[in-house]
């Protein structure tokens, strides 16, 4: 049944109208205009949809809107900005770790997740916490390059 579902944006707080059933990525990109959030596989499967819940990586795609009432939500226009560039964002550009840059979003948000709970991580790591992100394109080895800079 439609209700209104507040929670937190980037550090705002918003509500919308939905029903609580209805996927976070919709409201993200339709209701909010948050568009950095990217519909790959819409299953929860490619990691393109990827966004901070509270700090864990999920995938927008398949998150009801039911669970993020009273949480955190951050996307990549929470990350960084064009002025002040996130350490991720700037060492993507540098290793140019990406090419069609549909995944790029996904990517971030999920290393941004291993960073904030794993400062040093080493190669092994890093994979393992970009395993469920795909890239189709298959610039993964730059991708983790990046990752690897950013955390040196
Ligand atoms: Fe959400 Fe693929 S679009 S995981």
């Amino acid at each position: 049944m439609a209700g209104t579902i507040a929670f937190t944006v980037n550090g705002e707080a918003c509500a919308v109208a939905g029903d609580p059933d209805d996927a976070l990525l919709g409201t993200l990109r339709d209701t909010l205009g948050l568009k950095s959030t990217r519909l790959g596989c819409g299953l929860g499967q490619c990691g393109a949809c990827t966004v901070l819940l509270d700090d864990r990586a999920v995938t927008a795609c398949d998150t009801p809107l039911s669970a993020v009432e009273g949480k955190q939500v951050t996307t990549l226009e929470g990350l960084g900005s064009r002025d002040a560039p996130h350490p991720l964002q700037t060492a993507f550009i540098d290793e140019q770790a990406l090419q069609c840059g549909w995944c790029t979003s996904g990517m971030l948000m999920r290393a941004a997740e291993l960073l904030r709970r794993e400062p040093h991580p080493d190669e092994a790591a890093v994979r393992q916490a970009l395993e469920r992100n795909l890239c189709r394109c298959g610039v993964h080895n730059r991708i983790v390059r990046a990752v690897l800079k950013a955390s040196a």
